[in-house]
């Protein structure tokens, strides 16, 4: 169900010339993952490499969060990943306010219809536009809080990580976090895995 209305949407999504973002596109980049997800991660917009394949975070960055999926026993298919604005802005620039403000209703409109239980915002821009504004990403990562009948946080974006190793040890810390919080509200996101000790 929550399929077919997603897939609605991403055909409507790749249609989109609402910003001028359109126009240096190669791809809509409009999220991948487990529609039934309790665990819904957002970037900020695609990359070069992501523009090319259609599909958020395949980069170095992507591959990265692939390794932190792993480290809290997790896989990419098992999560929902999407991103702030679905078309690359040029030379990877920050996404303008308007850029965000035009895209912002397909992101909204995932939300709705997957209705992850946690979100986690990656890296700044994904932070201020949907946990707050005044998001400061060296202060607040790690720590939750209730949005829209979501719990969300925000950890340093892989890119971020990639550039500074030093940042590595707290986003440890906000994977922990991320795993006890996982264990604590989504029935189904460890079952699996709990099913397969007991066996
Ligand atoms: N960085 C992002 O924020 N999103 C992607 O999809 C890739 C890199």
């Amino acid at each position: 169900m929550e399929m077919d209305r997603l897939e609605l949407l991403r055909q409507d999504c790749l249609a989109c010339r609402e910003c001028p973002l359109c126009r240096t596109r190669h791809n809509v980049v409009f999220g991948v993952g487990d529609p039934n997800s309790e665990l819904m991660f957002i970037g900020e917009g695609p990359g070069e490499n992501e523009d090319l394949q259609g599909e958020p975070f395949v980069g170095a960055a992507g591959r990265l969060l692939d390794d932190m999926l792993e480290m809290i026993d997790l896989r990419r298919s098992q999560v929902y990943i999407a991103n702030v604005v679905k078309c690359r802005p040029p030379q990877n620039r920050d996404p303008l306010g308007e850029e965000q403000a035009a895209c912002r209703h397909w992101l909204d409109a995932q939300r709705e219809i997957i209705r992850p239980k946690l979100i986690v915002c990656l890296g700044r821009i994904a932070a201020m536009a949907v946990i707050r504004p005044d998001f400061r990403i060296t202060r607040d990562h790690g720590q939750w809080e209730d949005i829209d009948g979501a719990r969300a946080m925000a950890m340093y974006h892989p890119a971020a990580l990639l550039r500074d190793p030093s940042k590595r040890p707290e986003t440890f810390v906000d994977l922990r976090t991320l795993r006890a919080e996982a264990r604590r509200v989504c029935e189904h996101l460890y079952q699996k895995k709990e099913t397969e000790v007991i066996v």
